[in-house]
């Protein structure tokens, strides 16, 4: 199993291009069975979406992949589609339970495994079966599979979520592309990501409005089946960055992005003390001194993401007091805090809130990584840290950062991975 080693404190300079959003490229992917042919440019050729891209040829499509510029052409002629999603691709991506929706929509059938859980949580689907039933599913559990139909296709209705999910409220708008009537789903998840896929099913022809929390996507017969698509930025991969930045950067600028997207990172990392100019389509971070301790929430879009809290408690191990994190939407996500403690930081957990105390003078140690963000929490760690840091069990950020240690090495980070 390949490691990172880093050598900590290596002052950070030089310029960071963003990668394409997986989160965004997941459902995308997904819709691209409602289509013939797709053409995806900026899509990040991470571990999940090399998944991804083989639970779509399992499926029956057909993709060709320029790594050279991180275009997918996607074929999809309708022959010999098959219309499961098999345990063995799901389970590592859960992210499969996707195509759900669009099998279903667009075949009137699909056998989806369940996705199981992972190490941040049970992550069940019940909001997703809830709002494909509103929409005239009908669903059974059977071995493990979501058992899908729709004889005489999906109709629409209005779905109104219990509580907020991106995956279920991708899910809904997959199913509703073909439904009849118009479908009004409330209490949607309004991830960026979520506004992207918007955007390619609209160029399907579909006609969906957003307004607040309240998804319309009204019955359109101008179905266009061959589309070009630019994937937006990584907003998590930039918030990453901007931390690392933060923590032991001299001076990087971090560009490719739409800083307007990620407003209330920038207010709370400005109010921590971190020094960030802001420009059309890119951020510099100065060198932060004199951190202060702040209280966290985790929220859905546009409150401050949980994908971006294990990397800022590597932020708030160095401000001057006493910080609180409150981890709101999984019920096990601190797996970081034990191999940050292990190398001096000085963080308590109780139930879902970590009490982070700072500063801590951060020591290099062999850590292991258990899930995406948490890895990545740890290459913060790393830089930050004196002397040398490994990291085992790398391919958690293999699924999710596309060449972390080349852009961290291109702003004189000695970090490589063996
Ligand atoms: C998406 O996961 C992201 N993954 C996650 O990013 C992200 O952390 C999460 O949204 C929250 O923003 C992708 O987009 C591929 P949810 P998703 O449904 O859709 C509960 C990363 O690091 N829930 O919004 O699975 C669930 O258990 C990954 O890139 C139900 O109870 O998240 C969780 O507590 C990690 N029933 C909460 O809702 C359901 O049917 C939010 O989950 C679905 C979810």
């Amino acid at each position: 199993m390949q490691k990172l080693i880093i050598e900590g404190k290596k002052e950070l300079r030089g310029k960071i291009f963003i990668s394409g959003s997986k989160n965004a490229s997941l459902p995308i992917l997904a819709a691209s069975i409602l289509c013939n042919q797709a053409s995806l440019q900026n899509v990040p050729l991470v571990k999940d979406i090399f998944t991804m891209i083989e639970l779509l040829e399992y499926i029956g499509l057909k993709i060709k992949i320029s790594e050279k510029k991180n275009i997918l052409k996607i074929y999809n002629n309708d022959k010999n589609i098959k219309t499961l999603a098999p345990y063995k691709l799901v389970k590592t991506m859960r992210a499969g339970v996707l195509v759900l929706g669009s099998l279903l929509t667009k075949y009137g059938k699909a056998k989806v495994s369940l996705p199981g859980g992972c190490a941040i949580g049970t992550r069940p689907v019940d909001l997703h079966l809830f709002a494909l039933k509103k929409l005239g599913a009908n669903i059974k559990i059977k071995n493990g599979y979501i058992i899908a139909e729709a004889k005489k296709g999906l109709k629409g209705t209005t779905i109104n979520f219990p509580s907020i999910s991106v995956g279920a409220t991708e899910n809904a708008l997959l199913a509703a592309y073909n439904a009849k009537g118009k479908t009004i789903i409330k209490n949607c998840a309004i991830e960026p990501e979520i506004k992207d896929l918007i955007l390619f099913l609209n160029k399907l022809g579909a006609n969906i409005k957003i307004s607040g929390r309240t998804i319309t996507i009204f019955e359109s017969e101008n179905k266009n089946y061959k589309i070009d698509h630019d994937i937006m930025f990584d907003r998590i991969e930039t918030g990453s960055f901007i931390i690392a930045s933060a923590l032991i950067g001299k001076k990087i600028i971090i560009d490719r992005i739409n800083p307007k997207i990620i407003k209330t990172e920038i207010n709370i990392l400005k109010k921590i003390g971190v020094k960030i100019k802001i420009k059309k389509t890119s951020v510099t971070i100065l060198k932060s001194k004199n951190l202060k301790p702040m209280k966290i929430l985790t929220k859905p879009y546009p409150g401050f993401p949980t994908d971006l809290q294990a990397q800022l408690m590597v932020l708030l191990t160095q401000a001057n007091g006493v910080s609180k994190i409150k981890e709101a939407i999984f019920e096990n996500r601190f797996m970081h805090v034990p191999e940050l403690n292990r190398m001096g930081a000085n963080i308590e957990t109780k139930n879902n809130i970590a009490i982070i105390k700072g500063p801590t003078k951060l020591m290099g140690a062999e850590v292991m990584a258990t899930d995406l963000r948490a890895s990545v929490s740890l290459v913060l760690a790393g830089l930050t840290a004196e002397n040398r840091t490994i990291i085992n069990r790398i391919y958690h950020l293999d699924r999710g950062y596309e060449f972390l240690e080349t852009k961290l090495k291109s702003c004189r980070a000695v970090i490589k991975r063996v």
